[in-house]
Formats: structure tokens, sequence, C-alpha cells
């Protein structure tokens, strides 16, 4: 059977999981959500008191981590060192470290292989930041999902409250902010568009229309 590969790249906030999720599902396809992979390695940095910003202390540190995705029904559970880490590394503190480790060559490295395989031994929809670049340049289908940073603030706010979690929207947009620079400015595998991507903006298109978007043109351009 010819496997199919679905890139979803763009930045934080724009709705990639929660849209690539639906999809995935409505395809019978796996889901791959890549920044897990990424938290995973910041929070053992954090964790282990190495700072995360440093090549010099993460890479000799990588020797120590072993990152696994399980799929539990369908949905995908983090494994670091054998621990489930899926919930804990979830919080905004972690999104910053995983963006300091996402800028080490040898982190990115480090996860390559991995992403590679699951993608070629199953049909799935992966999203990130260069999953139509670098990782899966040949994917069969591209999108880049965005949409304006206050409305990606806004719906990172609305997801930690109505988690009950008391959060600061001014800081969450400062936050996304400053995430958007580190990622589309590092050297390595920056965040930005293939050229064969289609660009969907999210900015004034509410999640039901947004999630009917992507599965059109999913299945337009898979034919
Ligand atoms: O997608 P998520 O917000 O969970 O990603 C956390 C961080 O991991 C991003 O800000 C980015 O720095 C990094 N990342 C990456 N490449 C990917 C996925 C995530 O550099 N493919």
């Amino acid at each position: 059977m010819l496997l199919k590969s679905i890139a979803i790249d763009g930045p934080a906030g724009a709705g990639k999981s929660t849209i690539a999720k639906k999809a995935a599902n409505e395809l019978g396809y796996i889901y791959v959500d890549t920044g897990a992979l990424y938290r995973a390695i910041g929070y053992y940095m954090a964790t282990n008191g190495i700072e995360t910003t440093s090549d010099s202390e993460v890479t000799p540190e990588l020797k120590n981590v072993k990152v696994e995705l399980r799929f539990v029904e369908g949905a995908q559970r983090v494994f670091l060192n054998g621990d489930d880490v899926s919930e804990k590394i979830r919080t905004p503190q972690m999104s910053m470290y995983a963006s300091n480790v996402s800028a080490i060559p040898s982190v990115r490295e480090f996860l390559f292989d991995l992403q590679r395989d699951i993608a070629n031994s199953n049909n799935i929809i992966m999203d990130g930041r260069d999953i139509g670049t670098v990782v899966l340049p040949n994917a069969d289908v591209k999108i880049f999902l965005t949409a304006s940073p206050t409305a990606r603030a806004k719906r990172r706010y609305d997801e930690h409250i109505n988690k009950g979690e008391t959060v600061n929207f001014d800081k969450i947009l400062e936050e996304i902010k400053l995430r958007d620079y580190n990622d589309s400015n590092r050297e390595i595998a920056p965040l930005k568009q293939a050229d064969d991507a289609i660009l969907i903006d999210t900015t004034e298109i509410d999640l039901e229309d947004s999630i009917k978007l992507v599965i059109d043109t999913i299945t337009q351009k898979l034919g």
C-alpha cells in the first residue's frame, strides 16, 4: 500500500493540533504532534537543571534521553525515559523550553529519524514547524496554517481558562510573539512556508469552518 503523508506547519496557536486531529480522525490517519517531542526534550533538560538555550550543556545530555510516541486509541502519548509526560509538557513555561532546545542542531537531528520512521510506516498527518520543508519534503499535501498573533493568543488564553488555569492575556501574547521570533529566526529549520504549501489563514475563520476548509483542501489535493 502506498502511504500518504500530510504536513501541517505554522506558528504557535494557529489551531494546528485541533484541526489536524479532526482531519486525521476523518481520514483514518494517525495524527503526529511533533511539538510534543521538542517539549519532552525541553522538559527533561529543565527538570535536570540544564540550561535549555545552551548547546554545550544540552547536546551531551541527549545520550540520557529516550523519547517515544505511543498511540493509545488513536491518541498520541509522549514517553520520556519510560514515563508518560504528555500532560506535564503542556505549560507555557515548557513551550519556551521547547522553543529554546529546538534551535539546537543536535536536538533536531536527534528527533529527525523518529519523525521519519513514523511517516514511513503509517498514513499520517504531522504538524510542526519544519515538516513540509525538512522532515517530509515529499509530503502529498502541505498546509501552512496561520492567524494573527492576537487571534492566536486569544485562543491559547481561552484554552487555559477553560482548563481552569489562571493566565494573563498580555503575557500569552508576549510569549507567542517571542516564540514566533525564535522559531522564525533560528538558523536551523526555521518556521517558514514551504514553496509548495497551501496557505490557510484562520484569523477571521472560526474553528469549525477552519476544520472544514483544511479537510476539503486535503481531500481535493489527494484526489
Ligand atoms: O507545536 P508546539 O507549540 O507544541 O511546539 C513547541 C515548540 O517546539 C515550538 O515553539 C518550536 O520551537 C518547536 N518545534 C519545532 N519543530 C517542530 C515542532 C515544534 O521546532 N516540528
